[in-house]
């Protein structure tokens, strides 16, 4: 089983992402935790160029392209060969971001986005999470972060609800894969969600 977690900056998606691997091996799953951009040895090379510096460093279209050799590399060395040897994914991102941040928020290529996808990704992922939060909030939960890697969160708050409401789209468009989880509860209460959510999605 393929997993990804969504959400706007700062919305505890890693630290759920996380919990979930934790969990899975606590249940004697075989499972292996990864993210995007990185996962594998070329993507984190890329992941440098996309996170780190001026906001205005990469056109919306460039940064599509990168992202997208990126994944590529990801799903060759790491995504396809754990799922072949059995193991559940559990990734931190993936082609959901690429939807609302680059097809959406940030400009309007959502078709170029599928279209690439389809093209050169093929794989979607089986169970998602999109972990909803206030925009103000995970703003400054993000910046108080403050990792170097802040590029997308430079671009402000209302780059921020865009997002907030482009993955509550994508959740209306794929009602079968994603799970809305709200992120404003405590971080035990979202991870028995995430939980119950996951063994529904075994039954
Ligand atoms: P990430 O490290 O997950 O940041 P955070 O921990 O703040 O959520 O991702 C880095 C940034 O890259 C994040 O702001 C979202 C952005 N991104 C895209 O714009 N498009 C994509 O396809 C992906 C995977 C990430």
């Amino acid at each position: 089983m393929f997993i990804t977690f969504e959400g706007i900056d700062g919305s505890g998606k890693s630290t759920q992402a996380k919990a979930l691997v934790a969990a899975l091996e606590a249940a004697g799953k075989p499972c292996i935790w990864t993210r995007e951009p990185g996962g594998s040895t070329g993507a984190e090379a890329i992941r440098k160029l996309l996170v780190e510096g001026d906001p205005d460093r990469w056109s919306a279209e460039t940064e599509l392209l990168l992202f997208n050799a990126a994944r590529r590399d990801h799903l060759e060395k790491t995504i396809e060969p754990a799922l072949a040897r059995g193991a559940v994914v559990v990734c931190d991102r993936y082609v959901d971001s690429t939807r609302v941040y680059q097809g959406v928020a940030r400009a309007d290529l959502r078709e170029v986005v599928d279209l690439i996808h389809k093209t050169m990704i093929k794989r979607e992922a089986d169970l998602t999470f999109i972990i909803d939060i206030d925009p103000e909030t995970s703003l400054t939960r993000g910046l108080a972060r403050k990792s170097g890697e802040d590029r997308f969160e430079d671009m402000g708050l209302d780059f921020q609800k865009r997002l907030r409401a482009g993955f509550l789209d994508l959740a209306a468009q794929y009602p079968d894969r994603c799970h809305v989880i709200d992120g404003a509860q405590n971080v035990q209460a979202v991870e028995r969600a995430i939980w119950a959510a996951y063994q529904g999605a075994l039954s």
